[in-house]
C-alpha cells in the first residue's frame, strides 16, 4: 500500500531515534507509573504513591526534555521490539486525531489487549469496516452533540436522589471520603444506563471491575473467558429488563443494526463512568479551595432550578478543565494501519502512536493555564481551539460521552453544592490557588469535613 496522504505539519527536520539511554529513562519515568496506577483500573495503592511522588511531574519534565533534545519531534523509538512514535508537538496531535480511523486506527494492539477482556466488540478496539456501526451506536444513543440528553430529566432525578441520600449521610458524619462518595455514585450511573431496578445490583460493577482489574495488564494475560461470559451475561439480562428511560435502551434500539453489538458498547460505558465519578470529587476539591470558583460555582446553582435539567455552563468548565489538569485517558494511542509519511520519513504501518495527555495538557512551562484551575478557557472558546487540550480526545475518535458525562458531573456537583452543605478539603494534598497544582491528585485520598 502506497505511504498514506493525510496531511502533514510543516515544521521542522525528520528526528533522530531516541537513543539507549532515553529510552530506558522513557521507560521508567513515563511508562512504568502509567502502568503501576492501572490504565483501565486505577489501583488505590499506586495512586497513594503516584501523588506522593508526585510521578506526573516527573513524567512531563521528562518529555519536556526529549522535545528539547530532538525538537517537535515525533520520536521514532522500539520499544519490547515493537515500534513506537511518541508524539511532542501539537500539531501532531491534531494530525493523529483528525486521521482517526485511517491511517491512524484507535485500535492498537495494547488496547485491544486491555479492553478485550469485558467489551470484545467495543467500538473502539474494532477495526476495518465494522467501526463504523459500532461508532454509529455510540453516537446516536449517547447523542453526541446534545449537551442535554433526552434522557436529562431522569439523570436529574436519579442524580438528586442519590446525592441527597449522601448528604444525609454527610450531614451526619461530617465527612466525606471516596469509599461513600462511589456507592451513590455508581447508583446513579447503574440508573442511568440500566434502569432504577440496577440500582442496587453491586454484583454487576464487581464483576466489571475484576474484568477491568485483569484489563490492567494487557496482553501480559489471558482472557478471562468464563468471567467475561458471565459479566455479558449478566449485563444482557439487565439491558433486556432495563426501561425504556435508560442509556440500555436507547442501545439496543440498535440492535437490529449488522454487527453493532449494543453490549459491548454498555460495557464501555459503565467502565467509563468510573473516571467521571473521580472527576467530580478532584472538581469538588478545587472548588472548595479555591473561593472565586466556588463562588461563582455557587451562583450559577442559585439561579436554576434544581429540579430541571440544567446546561451550568460554568460548572461544565470546571470539570473540563479538572480532566485537563488530571487526564483520565492520559495514554491516547492510535496504531498505523499503513506506512505514513512524517517529516521526510516513514513510519511504517503497526507503529503504536502515542499521544501523553498530561504532557499536553501543562503545555509550555510557561503558558498561564499550565498548572492553574482555568475553567474560563473552556468557556471563551480558547481550550477547543487548542490542539494540545484533549482530555475527550478529537477528531472522528473523540469521545462520543463527553455531553453526557458534563451532564451528569455537572448535575452532581449542582447536587451536592446546593444542599445547604460547605465542603472542605482537609486530604494531605491541597491544590490551592497562587501555588502550582500538583501534577498527580489521587481521587481515594480526597477527603472533605462536611458542615
Ligand atoms: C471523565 C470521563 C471521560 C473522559 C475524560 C473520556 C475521555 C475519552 C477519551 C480521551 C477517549 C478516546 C480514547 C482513545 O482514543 O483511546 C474516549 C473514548 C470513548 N468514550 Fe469517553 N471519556 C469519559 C467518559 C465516558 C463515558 C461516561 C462514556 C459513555 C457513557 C464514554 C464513551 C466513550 C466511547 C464509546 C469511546 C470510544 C469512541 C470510539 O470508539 O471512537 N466516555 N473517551
Amino acid at each position: 500500500m502506497p505511504p498514506s496522504t493525510a496531511p502533514e505539519p510543516t515544521t521542522s527536520a525528520a528526528p533522530r531515534r531516541a537513543g539507549t539511554a532515553e529510552r530506558l529513562r522513557f521507560t521508567a519515568e513515563v511508562l512504568l507509573p502509567l502502568l503501576s496506577t492501572g490504565v483501565i483500573k486505577r489501583r488505590p495503592r499506586g495512586m497513594a504513591l503516584a501523588e506522593r511522588l508526585q510521578l506526573d511531574r516527573r513524567s512531563i519534565a521528562s518529555l519536556r526534555r526529549l522535545r528539547e533534545r530532538h525538537g517537535d519531534g515525533p520520536l521514532p523509538m522500539r520499544l519490547a521490539g515493537r515500534p513506537l512514535l511518541l508524539l511532542l508537538d501539537p500539531g501532531d496531535v491534531r494530525r493523529v486525531l483528525d486521521g482517526t480511523p485511517r491511517p491512524f486506527s484507535p485500535a492498537s494492539w495494547e488496547k485491544r489487549g486491555a479492553l478485550s477482556q469485558f467489551q470484545p466488540h467495543g467500538s473502539l478496539i474494532t477495526r476495518g469496516t465494522e467501526r463504523a456501526s459500532r461508532r454509529r451506536l455510540n453516537e446516536e444513543a449517547l447523542e453526541i452533540h446534545r449537551p442535554l440528553h433526552h434522557l436529562a430529566p431522569a439523570v436529574v432525578r436519579a442524580v438528586r436522589e442519590e446525592a441527597r441520600l449522601l448528604a444525609d449521610r454527610g450531614a451526619v458524619t461530617g465527612q466525606l471520603a471516596w469509599d461513600a462518595f462511589a456507592v451513590s455514585w455508581w447508583r446513579t450511573v447503574r440508573r442511568t444506563v440500566l434502569g432504577d431496578a440496577a440500582r442496587d445490583d453491586h454484583r454487576l460493577t464487581g464483576e466489571l471491575g475484576r474484568l477491568r482489574e485483569a484489563a490492567n495488564w494487557s496482553v501480559l494475560l489471558p482472557r478471562r473467558r468464563a468471567l467475561r461470559a458471565r459479566f455479558l451475561d449478566h449485563l444482557r439480562q439487565r439491558a433486556e429488563a432495563a426501561g425504556p428511560d435508560t442509556l440500555a435502551a436507547a442501545a439496543l434500539a440498535h440492535a437490529e443494526e449488522q454487527g453493532s453489538d449494543p453490549l459491548s458498547q454498555i460495557a464501555h460505558w459503565l467502565f467509563a463512568f468510573d473516571a467521571a465519578g473521580m472527576t467530580v470529587l478532584r472538581t469538588l476539591a478545587l472548588l472548595a479551595t479555591h473561593p472565586e470558583e466556588g463562588g461563582r460555582a455557587r451562583d450559577e446553582i442559585a439561579g436554576t432550578d434544581p429540579g430541571g435539567p440544567r446546561t451550568l455552563p460554568f460548572l461544565r468548565a470546571c470539570v473540563l478543565d479538572t480532566v485537563r489538569l488530571w487526564p483520565t485517558t492520559p495514554a491516547v494511542l492510535r496504531q498505523t494501519t499503513e506506512d505514513v509519511e512524517w517529516r521526510g520519513r516513514t513510519v511504517p504501518a503497526r507503529t503504536t502512536v502515542l499521544a501523553h495527555a498530561p504532557y499536553f495538557h501543562r503545555g509550555d512551562p510557561y503558558a498561564p493555564y499550565a498548572d492553574r484551575f482555568s475553567p474560563d478557557m473552556w468557556l471563551d472558546g480558547r481550550a477547543r481551539a487548542d490542539p494540545a487540550l484533549i482530555p475527550f480526545s478529537g477528531g472522528p475518535g473523540v469521545c462520543p460521552g463527553e455531553n453526557i458525562v458534563l451532564l451528569h458531573t455537572s448535575t452532581w456537583l449542582a447536587a451536592m453544592l446546593g444542599e445547604g452543605l460547605v465542603y472542605q478539603l482537609v486530604s494531605r494534598l491541597r491544590p490551592e490557588p497562587g501555588r502550582p497544582l500538583p501534577a498527580t491528585f489521587n481521587p481515594f485520598g480526597v477527603r472533605f469535613a462536611v458542615h
